[in-house]
């Protein structure tokens, strides 16, 4: 894609495919969704438009959130959840999946467990596909989402995306979001990543030399150590179904917890907590913990609400129905208090 009117009828496969003036777009329609979100009025713009939503993978907030946005915009979703409800578990290919299921559907959400899948599957869809997640390769729209809370965390202090310190914690080998996320950063200036993790799920050297290459800092370190300046902390879960084994998996578990005491020992009073969720809340793991509920930085739940903003502005720009959303309006008849708890 290399203008604003690109997005129509187009998959969303990779944030490598955007630039920054269509990102500011995203962002800009993800604004105006807001009053749809918080159930102020709603839109019929995809009246008649069905949204397949194919999830061979488990997911809670990509799957429902893809859901939930196309409703909001007035289209109807007609979900396949689980390798096993479907005929890929008889052998199948991608390609005539994506034939048949896009005779059904105006527009497919997908996630595989397959790095690549969703674009081979694109390849025999008659209809946009937008990747929600193809193994640990990419996760575009929580980047989006990610990027979009980021934009707005620091706009509420006055700053913007460039000049940011992001600290990225964890499983940054298998973690598909932060792959994402760091590619997108790379279109900003003067980014200081600080990576931590254990040398074996360190993120792929391919990003590393992707974000120096375009001139931005970069640290690599095993431990959380002195003062991190850091204006975000994106911490991350270890991505325990892409391990070889079971056991391999557990000796990473819980070596990166966060809670109050580590955060005021290593972050600034201001530093926003972010997360992709699900986060691990087992003892063994608990790497986000409890007592950052109620830590006002603690962004978790502002991103998952920005979600269906984001995945709203995709269908409406891919959709090409971008600047009638309004058109279609109609009035909300029923108690909501949305707008008391976005
Ligand atoms: N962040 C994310 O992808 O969450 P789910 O796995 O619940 O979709």
């Amino acid at each position: 894609m290399n203008d604003l009117t690109a997005f129509t009828g187009n998959h969303v496969l990779s944030v490598a495919q955007f630039d920054r003036p269509q990102i500011e777009r995203v962002f800009s329609v993800a604004d105006n969704m807001l009053p749809y979100a918080l159930r102020e009025k709603r839109t019929q713009v995809l009246d008649g438009a069905i949204l397949g939503n194919l999830f061979f993978e488990p997911s809670t907030r990509t799957r429902v959130s893809f859901g939930t946005a196309f409703n909001l915009l007035g289209g109807e979703v007609r979900e396949t959840t689980g390798m096993s409800n479907s005929a890929l578990a008889k052998g199948e290919s991608l390609y005539d999946t994506a034939r048949v299921l896009s005779g059904y559907s105006d527009i497919i959400a997908m996630r595989h467990p397959q790095a690549g899948s969703v674009a081979e599957f694109a390849t025999g869809s008659r209809v946009p596909v937008i990747n929600g997640g193809d193994g640990a390769n990419e996760h575009p729209t929580q980047a989006l989402l990610d990027l979009y809370t980021i934009e707005k965390e620091r706009k509420s202090n006055g700053e913007g995306i460039d000049g940011l310190h992001i600290a990225m914690i964890g499983d940054l080998k298998y973690g598909r979001t932060v792959h994402s996320l760091s590619k997108l950063l790379c279109l900003y200036k003067n980014i200081h990543f600080t990576l931590i993790s254990p040398a074996e799920l360190a993120m792929p050297s391919e990003i590393c030399d992707m974000i120096s290459d375009a001139g931005h800092q970069l640290n690599i370190t095993d431990q959380f150590e002195g003062s991190l300046q850091a204006d975000i902390c994106y911490q991350t879960r270890i991505q325990e179904e892409r391990f070889p084994s079971q056991e391999e998996a557990n000796k990473y578990r819980g070596k990166f917890r966060l809670n109050q005491q580590i955060y005021t020992k290593h972050f600034q009073s201001k530093t926003v907590i972010m997360h992709p969720l699900p986060r691990d809340s087992r003892v063994e793991a608990n790497e986000l913990d409890n007592d950052l509920n109620l830590n006002p930085n603690l962004a978790i739940f502002r991103q998952t609400d920005n979600g269906v903003l984001v995945r709203m502005a995709l269908f409406a720009l891919t959709l090409g129905v971008d600047n009638k959303v309004s058109d279609f309006d109609r009035p909300v008849h029923w108690f909501s208090n949305k707008g008391q708890n976005i």
